[in-house]
């Protein structure tokens, strides 16, 4: 295939990762993945290769590795990165926040030094819709406040973006995108790629389809007693294929001289836990069994997007509806009950 452009994508080969590759793919960018597989696993460079008849360059290596991601640096002209890789369960952050600090600040520290030595200026950052906290108001904006938040995952997305608004300001000839992923789920349509989460799934849409695919006997749903239509927590649930198209748009825009820019990437709809369950059994016929249990620590009651200024700026409009993304993550968990193991 001839590209026009090598992009390093870090975590390339994991859920969000490895669905933006093939827009890439599609798009005329060659993506170089580097990930240490500590949550992904290489069986999903083959499937790429299924759908879009490319197998990325791929390596082994964790971002931290200053020596190695030099290497790939050395070996590649690369023109602009996409930073994935990075831990994202949040209890698991409260539990060993050294881990989460080390592993999510320590490798984009490492991966901004590399670029910087090979002169790269372009940068898209895995951000979290977590950095709003639990925000003063429904849908929220980009320019509402961020970095009130209660665990050591959201601290590094927070950190991480302070540190990238500062570089920005300092240097001008930098184009960074910092995108705000609200609740990604979904999945390819061919049912070749899809959330592959190691354990017992700490989020929603994974758990819903253990629990259709007979992994899990029921789902737990944490809380109805909150102030929304039907009691259960409202979220803005995200097809990963219109997440991924979202970073091929951002990539394009940080080829303009963008500077900084910062977007939210969901619907701009907010949708109960109940509305997402009851969706799920319509789109698919079958009953999913649940149970109300208590509020999970942490919840809050309602985060959903306003995505006018991805629309304005960069065009982006999200393509699947609810249903969509319920019908490919049963499609993907039906195909793959054991996941890409
Ligand atoms: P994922 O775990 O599927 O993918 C992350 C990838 O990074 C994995 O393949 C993992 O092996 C790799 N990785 C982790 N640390 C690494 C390191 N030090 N060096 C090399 N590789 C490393 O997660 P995802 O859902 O695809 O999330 C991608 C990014 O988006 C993460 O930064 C996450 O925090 C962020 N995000 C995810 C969600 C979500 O709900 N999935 C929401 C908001 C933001
Ligand atoms: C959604 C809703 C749960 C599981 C988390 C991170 C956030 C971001 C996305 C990375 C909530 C309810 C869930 C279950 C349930 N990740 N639920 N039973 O909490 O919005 O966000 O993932 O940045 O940082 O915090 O997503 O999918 O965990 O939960 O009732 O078994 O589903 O209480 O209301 P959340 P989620």
């Amino acid at each position: 295939m001839i590209f026009k452009e090598k992009v390093l994508v870090t975590g390339g080969c994991g859920y969000i990762g490895s669905h933006t590759c093939l827009y890439l793919i599609e798009n005329g960018y060659e993506p170089i993945i580097v990930d240490n597989l500590c949550n992904s696993n290489t069986e999903v460079l083959n499937r790429i290769k299924s759908i879009v008849g490319y197998k990325p360059i791929f390596y082994e290596l964790d971002v931290r590795d200053e020596n190695a991601l030099d290497e790939v640096f050395c070996t590649h002209d690369i023109k602009s990165v996409i930073h994935f890789a990075g831990l994202k369960a949040v209890g698991e952050s409260v539990e060993k926040p050294d881990l989460y600090y080390n592993n999510n600040i320590g490798s984009t520290n490492t991966l901004l030094k590399v670029m910087k030595k090979h002169n790269v200026k372009n940068i898209i950052f895995s951000s979290s819709a977590t950095v709003y906290g639990n925000p003063k108001r429904v849908p929220i904006y980009e320019n509402d406040p961020i970095g009130e938040v209660t665990n050591p995952y959201a601290e590094t997305k927070v950190k991480i973006e302070f540190l990238l608004q500062d570089l920005a300001n300092h240097d001008k000839t930098m184009n960074i995108g910092i995108l705000r992923y609200f609740n990604p789920i979904g999945a390819h349509k061919s049912g070749l790629m899809g959330e592959n989460p190691k354990g017992i799934p700490n989020n929603l849409m994974p758990y819903v389809t253990q629990v259709a695919i007979g992994l899990r006997d029921h789902l737990n749903v944490f809380g109805n007693d909150y102030d929304t239509r039907d009691g259960t927590c409202i979220r803005d649930y995200i097809h990963v294929c219109d997440l991924a198209r979202g970073h091929v748009l951002t990539l394009n825009k940080l080829h303009q001289n963008s500077g900084l820019v910062i977007y939210n990437l969901g619907t701009s709809i907010g949708t109960t836990v109940l509305e997402l369950v009851n969706a799920f059994e319509k789109a698919n016929n079958i009953i999913i069994k649940k149970e109300f249990a208590p509020r999970r620590a942490g919840d809050i009651a309602e985060c959903y997007a306003n995505c006018d200024k991805a629309y304005k700026e960069i065009g982006f409009k999200t393509e699947f509806n609810i249903v969509d993304c319920c019908r490919d993550s049963w499609n993907w968990q039906k195909k793959n009950p054991n996941g890409f193991n």
